[in-house]
């Protein structure tokens, strides 16, 4: 990673399919920032709410198609081409493939909307997660921030903050508390990341 992070700006791409409610409050954090800046927006899904905020912001795209994400060089020349440092995933729902997980090792993060291990894996995400949290009966849940390796929603957990699981809550009601938690920590979470990394900025 060394040729990515050796120089005095860590140049990021957040990977999302969604909304991209978390990209919009992480692109407009790092607004102006000396050492950090969000470089690319990595898509999955035409259409996604995300490629419009990127649109907003003037930040380009790379949309991104399966066979050879899995199955060709996963993006990475691309990645490179642009001086990508460190990689956000914000509502990003296709696994890592094993090239990106090598190449950007301690250099991406996940935001997961529960409090893993519990409500992770394949197929949980969004409200799937909301859904299973209060047909548990769970008192509390909340966000995870975590390293990525080669599984779903795993890897070293950077930071956890809860929110209250109240009796008439529905996926959507709790939904809204975790994407309040979501956006005021994760942004500050990237940076700290970020700016912690040996020879980063430094
Ligand atoms: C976020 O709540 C994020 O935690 C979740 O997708 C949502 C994306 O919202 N990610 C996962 O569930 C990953 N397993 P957004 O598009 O509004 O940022």
């Amino acid at each position: 990673m060394s040729t990515f992070t050796d120089t005095s700006l860590t140049r990021v791409a957040i990977f999302a399919s969604g909304a991209g409610s978390n990209a919009r409050k992480i692109i407009e954090y790092f607004q102006g920032h000396p050492q950090i800046i969000i470089a690319l927006v990595v898509c999955n899904k035409p259409g996604a709410g995300v490629l419009n905020i990127a649109a907003d912001f003037s930040i380009p795209v790379l949309t991104i198609e399966k066979e050879r994400f899995f199955r060709g060089d996963a993006y990475l020349p691309d990645l490179q081409k642009a001086g990508i440092g460190f990689i956000v995933l914000a509502g990003f729902l296709w696994k890592i493939p094993s090239a990106l997980i090598t190449a950007y090792s301690g250099h991406m993060l996940n935001i997961h909307p529960a409090l893993l291990p519990k409500y992770g894996g394949k197929g949980m995400y969004g409200n799937f997660v909301h859904e299973a949290v209060i047909a548990a009966g769970e008192k509390e849940s909340g966000i995870t921030i975590h390293l990525v390796d080669g599984e779903y929603d795993h890897g070293g957990t950077l930071f956890q903050a809860t929110c209250e699981v109240v009796p008439d809550d529905t996926p959507a009601t709790l939904a809204r508390r975790i994407h309040e938690l979501e956006h005021l920590h994760f942004a500050p979470v990237i940076e700290k990341t970020i700016l912690s990394l040996p020879g980063v900025n430094r």
